[in-house]
């Protein structure tokens, strides 16, 4: 199977948000990505729960909510998470990461752990039964338009191996940070399966976003 995309909707051009949302649905991307950050674990404030109200209301497309907040627990019924949504909260900002990746399984949604490039891969060892994904920050998170952290690259191998060696080959591993077309096709060879496809790849100035959402699926496989 390839890999999937999931645009990073705080990259979408506000002013045709609508238009937006209808050419991915018709590019066939598999998820939308929502970054929720609350201007302490990351110096920036994002998406609000009223901008991805409106969203949902136009698309049955699944959720990607990426929590770049402290105390992530605290956020989860501000939101409206449903099955078949991903949930990713930073194990930087979980003092009780066990219990809130429950709760979101609990919602129905597939829990997923946020790693900063520095932390090391096994800060996920005791939970690996917990959860669906891992979301690999290949930028240090709080904005678009970064650029790649190499030794991101190294760490999604490193991941996949753990996971495989663990028995967890149906852990999938999320991508996030300058996923560029060039990029893409690293993290892809590494073992990525989802990508948050953000301004290095399908949200360009002025360029439509269908034949760009093309391009990225053939680096993806
Ligand atoms: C950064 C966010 C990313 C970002 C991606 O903290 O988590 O989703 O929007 O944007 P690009 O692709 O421009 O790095
Ligand atoms: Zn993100």
């Amino acid at each position: 199977m390839g890999g999937k995309i999931s645009p990073s909707m705080m990259c979408v051009d506000f002013r045709r948000l609508e238009e937006s949302v209808r050419a991915l649905e018709r590019a066939g991307v598999e998820y939308l990505h929502f970054d929720i950050m609350d201007g302490h674990f990351v110096p920036n404030f994002t998406l609000g729960p009223d901008f991805i109200r409106s969203v949902r209301e136009m698309t049955d497309i699944p959720f990607d909510y990426h929590l770049m907040v402290e105390r992530p627990e605290m956020l989860l019924p501000v939101f409206d998470i449903r099955e078949g949504d991903i949930v990713s909260v930073h194990q930087e900002a979980s003092v009780h990461l066990q219990r809130t990746l429950q709760q979101i399984r609990e919602l129905g949604a597939k829990p997923s752990v946020a790693l900063n490039p520095a932390t090391p891969i096994y800060a996920i060892d005791e939970v690996m039964d917990d959860i669906d994904l891992v979301l690999v920050m290949t930028v240090n998170p709080g904005f678009a338009g970064q650029k790649l952290v190499p030794s991101t690259i190294r760490k999604i191998s490193g991941l996949k191996e753990r996971l495989l060696a663990g028995g967890y080959a149906d852990v999938e591993i999320e991508v996030d940070g300058n996923v560029s077309w060039e990029n893409a096709v690293k993290m892809r060879q590494a073992g990525a399966d989802i990508f948050v496809a953000g301004t290095s790849s399908v949200f360009r100035k002025g360029e439509d976003i269908e034949p760009l959402i093309t391009k990225f699926r053939t680096c993806i496989g």
